[in-house]
């Protein structure tokens, strides 16, 4: 069932990808951004962010009408009997103060559109929202002809269109339940199973996967963390408990923390909604802190591995962005675990393949290099932060003339430790038994 018009609401990262891939699917899609030279770019074709498989279906979208750009939530929605009959929210909701979702931009767009939705017209909240917006944002639209459905995203940066495409189940929570079935037949021809359910229920399924997964990392990194006391291995534990089809294989990696624009957001939204739920989800907190104890710990083995103290001690950092396949930087545990280096005096270079030389609102303490030979040029240890499968093909005889020190903290696990062994460096990964040094620089 194809519907007259969807508008979407947003075109960032989840808004951009809802639209072009509701338009791969047959719909006819209009998306909305209030930034006038993004949307003249998306218009021309132009992709603003790194998604694999998303510039070609933007492309595809345009030349065959089904997909438009325009400048405001009102032209999005358009008027008459071409109006929209889906209008999909998926404006950003940051963190506000106390670590609450900021709804402002929700609000904004409700007020706006109001009075021209047409009658019988459903609104979707993609947005990662706090449990109740539906109910809210059916008070703030007043309108009694128009039912809000929730229907969140699980996308990944990275892999948004394929999950997109490809997706585990589709969540629809409406109290209304024919808005919520018209909103999951957009999704017929995806094949997924389909969780229909309340406002509330579909609301709380977001927050409950990504805090499950942010849970999951934690409990991960204090394995690995015990593997380090005890001689033991993480790859080979996480392997072991992988099997059991209960726990499964993926989400398993080990690494400096988790980071990005969902898990420390949400993690940090959910607490709110607990505690106006008056509920300690001590598990929730303890993962978090188990996170930042994470970060402090990656620190403290590159402070061990440079002899002590790292005043004045040059760091080469391989890897910027939260996680590979991306050039996000949003609450990055690389940045984290630099600028705890740096407020530790050490002198911090980077290299990471998605991020320039000069990137804006980068600190001050850390000088971005477009060339890892110097990263490694003096380094008195060098640390991969992000798992970048080209760190692994680089010329590691090469690097280990150019360090001070040929020791690498890997705190993702990601390189082939005999190989740099082989050139003389020294590898110590997160969780893993120690290597041997069969050279010293
Ligand atoms: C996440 C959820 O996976 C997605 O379903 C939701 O819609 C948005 O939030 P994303 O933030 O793109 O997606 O990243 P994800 O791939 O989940 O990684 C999150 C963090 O966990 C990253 O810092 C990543 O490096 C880390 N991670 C992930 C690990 O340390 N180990 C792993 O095994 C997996």
């Amino acid at each position: 069932m194809f519907v007259r018009r969807i508008a979407v609401i947003g075109s960032g990262y989840v808004g951009l990808t809802t639209g072009a891939c509701l338009a791969s699917l047959g719909h006819r899609v209009v998306c909305a951004d209030v930034d006038a030279s993004k949307v003249a770019q998306l218009a021309a074709g132009k992709v603003p962010i790194l998604e694999p498989g998303l510039p070609e279906l933007v492309v595809e979208g345009l030349a065959a009408g089904r997909l438009q750009f325009v400048v405001g939530a009102a032209t999005a929605v358009g008027q008459g009997p071409d109006a929209a009959e889906v209008v999909f929210l998926c404006v950003p909701t940051p963190m506000g103060a106390g670590g609450a979702a900021d709804l402002s931009a929700v609000e904004t767009v409700a007020a706006e559109v109001r009075s021209l939705l047409p009658a019988g017209c459903v609104v979707v909240n993609k947005s990662t929202v706090p449990v109740g917006t539906a109910a809210r944002t059916a008070q703030l639209l007043d309108r009694p002809d128009v039912a809000v459905v929730s229907n969140p995203e699980f996308l990944r940066e990275g892999s948004a269109v394929e999950d997109f495409l490809n997706p585990d189940r589709i969540v629809v929570g409406c109290d209304a339940q024919d808005a919520a079935e018209r909103v999951a037949a957009l999704y017929a021809r995806l094949g997924a199973p389909a969780v229909l359910t309340d406002a509330a229920s579909a609301e709380l399924v977001k927050y409950a996967a990504n805090c499950f997964l942010a849970m999951k990392l934690s409990y991960v990194n204090a394995v690995a963390e015990l593997c380090e006391r005890v001689g033991a291995d993480v790859l080979d534990v996480t392997e072991g408990i992988g099997y059991d089809r209960r726990i499964g294989q993926s989400f398993l990696q080990p690494g400096p923390g988790w980071g990005g624009s969902c898990l420390p957001k949400d993690t940090h939204a959910l607490l709110q909604v607990c505690s106006a739920a008056d509920f300690d989800f001590s598990l929730l907190r303890a993962s978090m802190d188990t996170n930042t104890r994470q970060q402090h710990r990656m620190v403290d083995k590159i402070r061990e591995a440079v002899g002590g103290s790292l005043a004045g001690q040059r760091v080469g950092l391989l890897g910027l962005t939260f996680k590979a396949g991306t050039d996000d930087l949003r609450d990055s545990p690389a940045l984290t675990v630099a600028a705890l280096l740096a407020t530790e005096g050490a002198d911090l270079i980077g290299y990471d393949p998605e991020v320039p030389a000069a990137v804006p609102g980068m600190t001050d303490d850390l000088q971005v290099s477009d060339d890892p030979l110097k990263v490694a040029s003096g380094a008195a240890a060098l640390v991969v932060l992000t798992e970048w499968p080209e760190f692994r093909l680089l010329d590691w005889g090469r690097l280990a003339e150019l360090v001070e020190r040929r020791i690498v903290i890997d705190t993702r696990n990601l390189l082939d430790a005999d190989v740099l062994r082989r050139v003389g460096f020294e590898v110590r990964g997160v969780g893993r038994r120690p290597s041997q040094v069969l050279t010293s620089s």
